[in-house]
Order: structure tokens, then C-alpha cells, then sequence
């Protein structure tokens, strides 16, 4: 009899052990949901973020809100827990006073997206456009980038001086313009500065499959963004899922493919055809179709008419068909070298 109730208290305690075993498994894991939940809320102030936040690429929890995009308020959830507009500007081989008015319309059309760089040479302009422009700092999105040889080589300069010549307080993206020599060197002090707050999330550009297999496990922060060569003749339709499966952001350079390139992708017959049955013009149904990709644009213009139509995009949809259809014109065309 003693030996029988012996048995019935061990496995009574037992069965207490694995059970409670069990809640705080459960309780570890809730946690951390909300943990990352908490990691991907949108916040305006780098220092409150907990440096658990900045986990490393081979660790990664996908929250599934990363990347989605919000079609009513017209942003993307970035892994860094900010958002995003899913549209805006590209200054590229803007001049200063060009990229200045152009800025400035976009604002003014109620574009909050700029993408600038070290090598376009404005980035004063950018900040004097966001600092005349007179919206709270925390309703816009400068992205910048730092480009490989000296930048890379003295990458905490090369950061400052971009933060100079911004004067915009912080900067909300900063991409590594290119892989090259240094290139995990300048990202490890990138990650400094989001450490110090003045910047809040990092990316990379000119990254494809090979390229970023070969450098995400040697860095601290996984990449808010990828941005890529992205038209209708340059689809990068294998490299785009690869990247967004790892809870990245993509965002495509030369939606119209590029100048010299334009006209011939804007008068596309396919795409001219779409553009007529929902009467819009060829690059609404361009960028519309990276939106549905869940690509992010930033179409370069100094043209006021045409900054206002590019971000003019949510009042029609295309169909399955129709994205279908532009699919089939990709052509492994890539327009840059890069
Ligand atoms: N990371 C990289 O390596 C990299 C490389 C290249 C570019 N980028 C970024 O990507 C951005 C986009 O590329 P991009 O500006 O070179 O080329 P793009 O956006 O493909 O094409 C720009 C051209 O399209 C015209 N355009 C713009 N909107 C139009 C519209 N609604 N209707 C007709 N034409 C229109 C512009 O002329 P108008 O001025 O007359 O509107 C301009 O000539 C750049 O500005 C830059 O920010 C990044």
C-alpha cells in the first residue's frame, strides 16, 4: 500500500512538473511574440528601442505585419519598426535646384518618400526642401546612401558628413550604395548610428541573391530594405521573394527604366493598353504593378505634373490578368551595370 501511494504522489509530482514545465514554455513563448510584436511597432524615437531589437539575419522572427503593405494609409512595416511610404521620389542626376522644387512638390502633393545619395551630390537640397517645407520631421522619409572607396574605407565621416549636409536631425535610412571592398565595415558603423539614434533603420543596394547570402551572417542588424534595378523588362521575380522571405522591404530603381529607356517602356503596347482601360497613363500602371508586387517606388521626376500622377495609384487595381500580362514582357533586360 505505502509503495502504491508512493507511486501516485511521484507521478502526481511529476505530472505537476511537466504540466507547469509546459505554462512557462507557454509564458516564455507569448512573451516573445509580444516581444516582437512590440519590436515592430511603428515609433517615432529610436531611443526608446531595446537593442534586443537588432537581432542578427540567421536569428530573425518574420513578424508577420513586416512588409505588408497598407493600401489605406499607403506605407510598408519595416523589420526596424518603422513605416514607410510605399511611394515617393528619386532625385537621381537631379541638380540642386532641380531636386530642391522637386522635393518640394512632392511634398507639397503629399509625398513623404525621398531617395537621395552621396553620389546624386544633393542631399543639402533634400534637407533644405524637408526643412522649408514646414511638416513635422517625424511625417517624412529621407533615405540616403554611402557609397564604396573612401566612404567606405572611413565610414563614421562619411556618415557624419551625410547627417551634415542632411541637416534633418536624423536620417531615416541609410543604404550601403553598392557591395564592395569594406562593405561589412561601413554597415558595422552604420549600426552605431542607429545605436546613437541618427539613423533609424539600414539597408542595402545593388544586392542580390549571392551577395546578400554572403554578407547578412556577418552583420548585427538585418536590412530594413533592399533596393534594386526593377522595371517590367527587369523583373528580378526570383530575387524579390528570396529577399522579402527574409523580412526585408524591396524597393525598385528605374520603375521607368531609367532615362534614354523611358519612352520605350512607357509606350510598351501591354502596358499602354492597361494604362487605356482604367485611364490611367502607362506609369500609374507601372508603379501600381510594383505596389502589387509589394515593391516600393521612387520614380525620379523634376516634372510637378508628373510627381503629382506617381502618386496617384490607389484608385484602380490591376487584375490577375493583367499583372499576368506584364509579367510575360520580362526580358532579363537590366539597364545599369550595377
Ligand atoms: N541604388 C541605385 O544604385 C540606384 C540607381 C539608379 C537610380 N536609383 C534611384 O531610383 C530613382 C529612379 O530612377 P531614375 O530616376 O533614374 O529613373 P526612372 O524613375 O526610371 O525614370 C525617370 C524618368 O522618367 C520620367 N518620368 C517620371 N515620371 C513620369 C511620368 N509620370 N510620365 C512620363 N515620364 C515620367 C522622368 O522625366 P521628368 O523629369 O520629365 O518627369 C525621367 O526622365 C532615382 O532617382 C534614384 O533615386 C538608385
Amino acid at each position: 500500500m505505502k509503495r502504491l501511494i508512493s507511486a501516485v504522489l511521484l507521478w502526481a509530482m511529476i505530472f505537476c512538473c511537466t504540466a507547469c514545465g509546459r505554462n512557462a514554455g507557454q509564458q516564455a513563448s507569448s512573451n516573445h511574440d509580444a516581444a516582437s510584436d512590440e519590436s515592430t511597432a511603428p515609433s517615432s524615437d529610436q531611443g526608446e528601442k531595446s537593442k534586443e531589437d537588432d537581432i542578427k539575419p540567421s536569428e530573425t522572427t518574420v513578424s508577420a505585419e513586416v512588409g505588408k503593405f497598407d493600401f489605406e494609409k499607403k506605407t510598408v512595416l519595416l523589420n526596424s519598426g518603422y513605416e514607410m511610404p510605399s511611394m515617393g521620389l528619386g532625385t537621381y542626376s537631379l541638380s540642386d535646384e532641380e531636386c530642391y522644387d522637386s522635393v518640394t512638390a512632392l511634398l507639397k502633393s503629399g509625398g513623404r518618400l525621398i531617395d537621395t545619395a552621396y553620389m546624386y551630390g544633393n542631399e543639402a537640397a533634400v534637407g533644405r526642401a524637408v526643412r522649408d517645407s514646414g511638416l513635422p520631421r517625424e511625417e517624412i522619409f529621407v533615405i540616403t546612401k554611402i557609397y564604396p572607396g573612401e566612404q567606405f574605407a572611413n565610414p563614421e565621416k562619411a556618415i557624419q558628413d551625410a547627417l551634415d549636409k542632411l541637416d534633418i536631425g536624423y536620417i531615416d535610412m541609410m543604404l550601403l550604395h553598392h557591395p564592395g571592398e569594406n562593405d561589412v565595415k561601413a554597415y558595422l558603423a552604420m549600426e552605431k548610428f542607429v545605436e546613437n539614434g541618427k539613423i533609424h533603420s539600414l539597408g542595402l543596394s545593388n544586392f542580390y541573391v549571392e551577395e546578400l547570402k554572403e554578407f547578412l551572417p556577418q552583420v548585427n542588424i538585418t536590412p530594413a530594405l533592399v533596393q534594386n534595378e526593377i522595371h517590367p523588362y527587369y523583373q528580378e521575380n526570383d530575387v524579390i521573394p528570396y529577399i522579402q522571405n527574409l523580412g526585408i522591404v524591396v524597393q525598385g530603381w528605374y520603375p521607368f527604366g531609367g532615362r534614354g529607356h523611358t519612352s520605350e517602356l512607357l509606350g510598351d503596347s501591354v502596358i499602354s493598353s492597361i494604362a487605356k482601360a482604367h485611364g490611367v497613363t502607362s506609369a500609374q500602371v507601372i508603379l501600381r504593378w510594383n505596389l502589387q508586387k509589394g515593391v516600393v517606388v521612387i520614380p525620379g521626376s523634376s516634372n510637378p505634373d508628373h510627381i503629382k500622377e506617381n502618386l496617384d495609384l490607389f484608385g484602380f487595381a490591376l487584375t490577375d490578368e493583367e499583372m499576368n500580362r506584364i509579367r510575360a514582357l520580362n526580358r532579363n533586360e537590366k539597364h545599369d551595370w550595377y
